[in-house]
Order: C-alpha cells, then structure tokens, then sequence
C-alpha cells in the first residue's frame, strides 16, 4: 500500500484517485476549488463520468479516498504525488503550464520528505525538468524525483481504460522512481514501457495527434465520396477491416473536438515550430477540422434555402457522447455560427445540457429529442449518443414542421430516412 497525493479532482484526476484507491492505495486527493472538494466529501461528482460515484463512493466510505483544499493534509507522508491539473492552450497554440506551476511549487512548500512526483497532465516535452526546477526552486532539502506518467483514458469510458490500459508509460531519468510508479500499476496486468522523460511525454502527444490525423483523414476522404457519390461510411468500413488500417477513427463527421485533441494537435504543433520544424501535417489536421465544423450549417443553408427565422434543433451537445464535458464542443460553435445567421437553435443532451445551458445562454436546452423536433425546420445530430440511434423516427417526422435532418454523425441509414420521408444529409454519403 502506498501514501499517494492526487493533485486535481478533475476527469483524469478523480478516476486515477479512485483506482488507485480501489487497488488498496491510501489516495488524498487536492483540489483548490472548494465545492467541488465539498461534494466530493459526500461522494457526489460535479461530472458526469458512467461508473465513476461508485467507486469513489466505495473508496470513501472504506477511509481509503479523502478529499481536501489544503495542501499539507494531502502532502504529509506522500511518498507519491501525481498533478493531474489542466493544461489548456496557451499563448501561441503551446499548452499554458500555470497550473502544473502553481501545483508543484504547492507541494514543494508542504514537503516532510522525499517524494516522486508525477505528471499525468498532457505537458509539453520537457515539463519534467521544469517540475524538477520548480522544486529546486521551492524546496531543495528533500529529495525529488519526476517522473512522467500520460495519461490514455477515454472520458466516457474512464473507469474502464484505467484499470484495463492497452499500456502504462512510464517515463524517468531514474530508475527507483520508476520502480515506484510501475508498482502502483503491477495489478493491472497490463503493458508497462520505461522511457526517459521526453520520450514519455512525446508518446503522449503523437498518440492523440495520430487519432485526430485519422478523423481528419476519413473527413477529408469523406468530402471526395461526397464529389464522386461514394459512401464513406462503407469505405471506413471497408478500410477498417483491413488489420493494418483498424476500424477505430474512421468515422466521418463534424470533427473532433474536447479537452484533449484540438489542443494537444497545437500544442505539438507549437513545440515543432519552436524547435524550426514546419508540421504540414498536423497543420492539415487542424484546417480539415476547422472546416468540418462548418459543414453542419453549410448543408443546412443547402437544404432550407436561408436560416434566418428557422428553427434548428440539435440532437446532442456534449462533445462526444458519455459525457457532460463541453470544452471545444462542435455543438457550441454550429450553435453560434446558426444565432449569427438569424436561426433560432434549441437543443438537448443526456447529460451536457445545463453546461451547455450556461456556456450559451441564448440555447433553448429542451428535455429530450422529440421536445427539440417540435415544430423544427430542422436537426442536426451533433453527438452520436445511442438513445439518437432508438428514436421513433416516424414520430419524429410528424413533430418537425420540415423533414430536414443532417446527421453529422451517420448514424441513421440514408435509405430508410429517405423511405420515411425525410429530407436527409450525412457525411460523406449522399
Ligand atoms: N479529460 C480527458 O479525457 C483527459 C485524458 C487524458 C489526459 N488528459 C490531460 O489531463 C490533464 C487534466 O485534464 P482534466 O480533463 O482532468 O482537467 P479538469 O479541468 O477536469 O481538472 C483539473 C482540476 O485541477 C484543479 N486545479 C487546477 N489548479 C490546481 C492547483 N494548483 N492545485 C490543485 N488543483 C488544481 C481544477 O480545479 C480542476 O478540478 C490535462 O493535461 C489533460 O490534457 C485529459
């Protein structure tokens, strides 16, 4: 059993906490936003992630996951102490390090002993040694080691990609801190790699910067089936069964959006700039996204003629399904860009929908699906959540005041939209 210090009680944050708890590790975790640490001290989260309250709950009652704003209390006999902190973009597209700062130099001040610190926030290449410089800084009696420890999960499905990863990556200059971290990791069975710092840190940012490389990809495949009257879900189908290509990425939409992928693609990019290497990929990466997010709205003028004084319903906000986050959600900015051009946008998601609610207080959040339908000139299928997928569509139809439906997502089949009667446009399938 060790003593850990989990320093952020965000998504990735709280699930390595209650994991950690859940092997049988003593986890304190630290936040400086006061109510979420007061909910949290009543076992309720302030997100939505499936599974999660559980565990949490479990941990908790068991004395094994504490929560706290103060920082001694999570430090004091730690021999562990991960900063899971957000690293938003920065100046320049490069990740802003001012919270992994703030929360190093914080643990540094309430340091009683040698500890390893690890970095499972998404940093840059070379955080390690700023961390390692921030505690030399603050506090160079005991004993430091960084290690960089990225971090995979999925939000949606956190619970699951922690405690059953495809692989740890363990990064560190020393090999005793390694040890440490790898111990924690020894009963999940799982993959363990040991690279030096920079190495670790950079598995982190090609990883998602290839995921968003193949969304991009299949997009701007899916803008030539368009042209040339291809499918392009059957294509990514097609493709996907070919076990060097994989099936996962391939679907066409309206771009990838989140925490993690539009900023970690620029934060690389940034980091190549610096070091005078010119990224054309990941540029083409970024303008493919760009332009998807788009596309929503340019088949909506397509299919309505003007959007000014229509209703546009959208079915799901969150930026992906299985969640409630709203950081760059495609919901937000197809939301704006309609309001800009005189529509009037409503909306509903399982789960995202007060966020969403107080991000855009203009969106007319509704309680389900058919509530958005109603009297609709048209909806858009902006999160691919599965109760989408269970409508009555023929009730649906009878709701809207025009049959118009653009499926950013493909999950409905064009032919049986078109049999019921519906105007319908997908991605990449005309
Ligand atoms: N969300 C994901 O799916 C995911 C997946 C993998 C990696 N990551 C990376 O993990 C990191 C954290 O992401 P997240 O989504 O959990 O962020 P988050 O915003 O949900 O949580 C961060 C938490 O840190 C707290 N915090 C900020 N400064 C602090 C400080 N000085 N001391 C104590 N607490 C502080 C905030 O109050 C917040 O609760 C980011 O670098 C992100 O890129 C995220």
């Amino acid at each position: 059993m060790s003593h850990i210090a989990v320093v952020g009680a965000g998504y990735v944050g709280l699930t390595t906490a209650a994991c950690l708890a859940d092997l049988g590790n003593e986890v304190c975790v630290i936040d400086i936003d006061e109510a979420k640490i007061r909910a949290l001290r009543r076992h309720r989260l302030h997100f939505y992630e499936p599974g999660l309250q559980e565990v949490v709950k479990r941990n908790g009652m068991a004395g094994r996951l504490n929560f706290t704003t103060v920082y001694s209390e999570a430090v004091a006999g730690a021999g562990i102490a991960f900063i899971a902190v957000a690293t938003p973009e920065g100046e320049g597209g490069e990740a802003n390090l001012d919270h992994v700062r703030s929360a190093a130099a914080s643990i540094a001040e309430h340091l009683t002993g040698p500890i390893v610190i690890v970095n499972k926030s998404t940093v840059p290449i070379g955080t390690g040694d700023f961390v390692s410089e921030v505690f030399q800084k603050h506090q160079p009696h005991f004993r430091v080691d960084v290690v960089s420890n990225p971090e995979f999960l999925r939000e949606g499905s956190a619970l699951h990609d922690f405690m059953k990863p495809d692989r740890v990556v363990i990064g560190a200059n020393n090999e005793a801190a390694a040890d440490q971290v790898a111990k924690l990791y020894e009963p999940l069975n799982a993959p363990i790699l040991r690279y030096n710092l920079y190495t670790a840190e950079m598995v982190k940012y090609a990883s998602n910067a290839f995921l968003a490389a193949r969304i991009s990809f299949i997009n701007e495949i899916s803008r030539i089936c368009e042209r040339v009257d291809a499918d392009a879900k059957r294509v990514a189908e097609g493709m996907g069964l070919d076990k060097r290509i994989g099936p996962h990425f391939l679907e066409a939409g309206i771009g990838y959006g989140g925490s993690c992928f539009p900023k970690d693609v620029k934060a690389l990019a940034a980091i190549a700039e610096r070091f005078n290497y010119h990224p054309e990929l990941l540029h083409a990466v970024m303008a493919i996204n760009r332009d998807q997010r788009t596309l929503a709205v340019e088949k909506l003028r397509e299919c309505l003629g003007t959007l000014r004084g229509q209703s546009i319903g959208l079915f799901g906000l969150a930026f992906k399904p299985n969640t409630d986050d709203m950081r760059e959600a495609p919901s937000l900015e197809i939301a704006k860009l309609l309001l800009a051009k005189g529509a009037k946008v409503c909306g509903y998601d399982p789960a995202a929908g007060e966020r969403a609610k107080a991000l855009l207080p203009e969106l007319d959040v509704r309680r389900d699906a058919y509530a958005v339908a109603r009297d609709a000139d048209a909806v858009v299928v902006v999160t691919e959540w599965n109760e989408f997928r269970q409508l009555d569509l023929a009730k649906l139809k009878r709701a809207m005041r025009r049959p118009v439906v653009v499926d950013g997502r493909n999950i409905y089949d064009p032919a049986q939209m078109r049999r019921l009667g519906f105007v319908y446009r997908g991605i990449g399938r005309n």
